[in-house]
């Protein structure tokens, strides 16, 4: 049966018809975002050929999140007042959200569960970055934050049939879900998102967020430090119980990662005593 899982997930990434697709322009966006040469009003051009993203870009640039107070009725205008770098997190936002919210059936999320649980470590990732005086990363941190579970929709109707020798592993072992994952299907959820992610053409970066969040010491140095952010993010929001299902409470902060970013104690604490003001924050993003 494993075997069989195995071959599956090996014909799954082999074929990447297969794997969930995103629309264009989100992939548009984010390679101008980079280009010094894209203008405010090409990067607003290229969302507005997308209507049904154009209409939840603007509802979500008026989102108590991201608005600044003055109401934004055109793409254009919001690159202008909330800066284009903001712009490419609202655009990822909209793109993503019929892909990430919905139910994940093996790892018992109910529908919109894995969805609140990115944006979540998105509102904590962009404030850590934040508070380590790491602004220009900040959006960086966002978009792989939303996107980095994305591995577990497709993972998912596996993890189901392999659900019971998964947590006996997980048991007898003593080790995480997601090596369990890795040892019984002969891929995690890490590496399956990271496939969907060069499916996109996206960045090495958010690549590597992806592929490495559970195991930031592992990740390339040129990453590591904002896989060990999301990584941090992640592991309290999880702790906080936000986005918990089948993986288990079981999840630790990597010392490492700590290290990387140079966070203290008491800014550790601070996070976790904050979590209610990054849910009420990741909960005005709609
Ligand atoms: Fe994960
Ligand atoms: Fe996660």
């Amino acid at each position: 049966m494993h075997e069989q899982i195995k071959q599956r997930l090996e014909q799954i990434v082999n074929n990447i018809g297969q794997l969930p697709s995103i629309p264009d322009v989100a992939g548009k966006v984010i390679t101008m975002v980079n280009d010094p040469d894209a203008s405010f009003s090409r990067i607003a051009e290229e969302i507005s050929k997308d209507q049904a993203i154009t209409t939840n870009v603007l509802k979500l640039c008026n989102s108590a999140y991201f608005s600044r107070g003055k109401e934004i009725s055109s793409v254009e205008r919001a690159t202008v007042t909330l800066g284009i770098k903001e712009v490419k997190d609202i655009v990822f936002v909209a793109a993503t959200k019929s892909i990430l919210d919905k139910q994940i059936m093996g790892y018992d999320l109910a529908k919109g569960e894995l969805w609140k649980h990115g944006l979540a470590v998105a509102v904590l990732s962009k404030h850590i970055a934040m508070i380590k005086k790491k602004s220009e990363i900040a959006d960086i941190a966002f978009t792989g934050s939303i996107i980095h579970d994305v591995g577990k929709t497709v993972l998912a109707l596996y993890v189901q049939s392999a659900f019971k020798e998964i947590v006996s592993l997980v048991d007898s072992k003593q080790i995480t879900f997601q090596s369990a994952e890795r040892e019984i299907m002969g891929f995690d959820h890490q590496e399956i998102g990271e496939k969907i992610l060069t499916k996109w053409n996206f960045p090495q970066i958010l690549r590597d967020i992806v592929r490495f969040h559970h195991e930031p010491e592992n990740a390339p140095n040129e990453s590591k430090l904002l896989v060990s952010i999301v990584h941090i993010a992640n592991t309290i929001c999880l702790m906080g119980g936000i986005g918990v299902g089948s993986d288990g409470l079981y999840h630790q902060i990597s010392e490492e990662a700590i290290k990387t970013i140079g966070l203290k104690d008491q800014e550790l604490e601070n996070l976790y005593s904050n979590l209610p003001d990054t849910i009420n924050n990741a909960s005005a993003i709609q």
